[in-house]
């Protein structure tokens, strides 16, 4: 079935079957209905690739993920390649998040996966090929985002999660980030409320934001506070489990050790539980620890992670909202939001004020 049978059936012409399909104005009610009723019966549906020929959007976002581990420090191990992606507790429930905010509003999502600089080529490509109207890059360092910005057309619509905005960059996207400095300065003024004043942390990768923040957060509070951070006090990882594993017992071997460590997310913290557990040392009494981001397996460990919850409904309501308003208004909303983020009280940091 073409454009051309609808419109025989129909009796009108085929331009006026297809601007009743892209919804022009112009035609009369009467028309319109008929056109959509025929449309409905014979089960018709418009080719894509003749519409995105003549210009008009397809309803679709793009989302990147951009994990780039071209310079493997040592510490960083990929566990498994098949976990990759449905394995990350950050970027996959903001994914899915974002797939429901977007068909909420009938976008469908095309999902890319960039795990090396050779495959930056893919969010341009889809730009270029109008596979989609607009997209988001979610986890890019600035170094790569800048790559990625000089390839694309000021006209394109893009946003960007989790990316430090500068003055090069700022108006070229929506921006949307998790206020990640505030959240770590509570952290660090929460175990300092709790009593401790060996305090240690695990970064994440201190090439992205959230790595970057959280690590910043910390330190200041712990300055503001009087808390002298000590270097074998702190371990660098990258979000992953295995290196926060082999980071906190680095930490533990330091005497004495830490009596409060902040792991800069959950999955590090599986990593620092294990580490922990190998040397029959127990949470919260000998040691506390508190995660980041509250992913879903942060209540069912043992003992339940007290962490910081970070709404990713919101980061992706925001981002999928601003960019489909962008396209429909055919005029880019260069916003920049901060969605706040909150700790959660679990089980796993102790009071040692009364020690
Ligand atoms: N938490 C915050 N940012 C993250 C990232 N890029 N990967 C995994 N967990 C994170």
């Amino acid at each position: 079935m073409k454009s051309e049978d609808i419109a025989k059936i129909v009796g009108v012409s085929r331009s006026t079957v297809s601007r009743v399909i892209n919804n022009y104005p112009d035609i009369p009610v009467a028309t319109r209905e008929k056109v959509l009723k025929a449309i409905k019966e014979y089960n018709y549906y418009p080719n894509a690739s003749a519409r995105k020929l003549a210009g008009i959007k397809n309803s679709t976002l793009g989302v990147f993920v951009v994990d780039i581990k071209d310079d493997e420090t040592p510490h960083h191990v990929i566990k498994n390649n098949e976990a990759l992606l449905y394995g990350n507790t950050f970027f996959a429930p903001f994914i899915n998040a974002f797939i429901d905010q977007s068909n909420k509003t009938n976008y469908y999502v095309l999902i890319s996966t960039i795990y090396s600089t050779s495959e930056l080529w893919k969010i341009q490509s889809a730009f270029y090929e109008k596979r989609i109207d607009g997209g988001v890059i979610i986890g890019s360092n600035k170094e790569d985002y800048k790559k990625i910005l000089k390839q694309m057309k000021k006209e394109f619509f893009l946003a960007a999660v989790d990316i430090e905005t500068d003055d090069f960059n700022k108006d070229r996207a929506i921006y949307v980030n998790i206020n990640n400095y505030k959240a770590a300065y509570d952290i660090g003024k929460y175990l300092i409320e709790l009593g401790h004043k060996r305090i240690g942390i695990i970064t994440g990768d201190l090439e992205k934001l959230s790595g970057k923040n959280r690590f910043d957060g910390f330190k200041q509070a712990l300055k503001d506070y009087n808390i002298n951070l000590k270097d074998d006090f702190i371990g660098y990882g990258d979000f992953t489990e295995p290196s926060s594993y082999l980071a906190m017992k680095n930490i533990l071997k330091s005497s004495p050790r830490p009596t409060a460590v902040f792991v800069s997310n959950d999955t590090m913290a599986i990593g620092a539980y294990k580490a922990i557990g190998e040397l029959n040392l127990k949470i919260p009494d000998d040691i506390s620890i508190i995660g980041f981001d509250n992913t879903e397996i942060s209540e069912y460990m043992s003992p339940p992670l007290t962490t910081v919850s970070v709404s990713f409904y919101e980061v992706a309501k925001y981002t999928a909202g601003l960019l489909i308003e962008s396209i429909e208004n055919g005029n880019l909303k260069t916003v920049h939001k901060v969605v706040d983020a909150k700790i959660v009280k679990r089980k796993s940091c102790k009071n040692i004020s009364t020690d």
